[in-house]
């Protein structure tokens, strides 16, 4: 019994050290502006689907995995998790990521955009 209390709390630990932000020095207010890109398909509301899947709850989620929304096969079958490394490179250019994805969006070219962006998704509930 105790060994496994043991276990719990290092994988805990171990979740903790992962989640924790490679790129936090994004700036929330700055990827507010670029998320303006974003909110013709998408919002951050939990369940508000419109072109694209909710945002909310995106980050540290399984591609694919918005309830009630229908993703292209090549999104439901990514095997993608959304973390900072992978949403970087998904906003960089979507289709170098998931070459047959259904969003239609050129991609953020400044690196800055990305950081930021993601900074504002985490900051608001993604
Ligand atoms: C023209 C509409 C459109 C725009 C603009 C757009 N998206 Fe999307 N987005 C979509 C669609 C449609 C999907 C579903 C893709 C699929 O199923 O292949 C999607 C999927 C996603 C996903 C994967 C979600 C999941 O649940 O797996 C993320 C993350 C995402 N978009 C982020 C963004 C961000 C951030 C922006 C702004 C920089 C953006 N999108 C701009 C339409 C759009």
């Amino acid at each position: 019994m105790k060994s496994s209390i043991i276990k719990v709390v290092g994988v805990t630990a171990f979740l903790a050290a992962f989640a924790s932000p490679a790129m936090a020095d994004g700036d929330a207010a700055a990827g507010e502006k670029v998320f303006k890109k974003c909110k013709a398909c998408h919002t951050l509301e939990e369940g508000k689907n419109k072109v694209g899947p909710s945002l909310h709850g995106v980050i540290g989620r399984a591609a694919g995995a918005v309830d009630g929304y229908k993703y292209s096969s090549a999104m439901a079958e990514s095997g993608l998790t959304w973390d900072d490394e992978t949403l970087a490179k998904f906003l960089t250019k979507p289709k170098d990521l998931v070459a047959k994805t259904k969003m239609s969006f050129a991609g953020l070219k400044k690196e800055d955009d990305i950081e930021n962006i993601i900074a504002y998704i985490k900051a608001n509930g993604g």
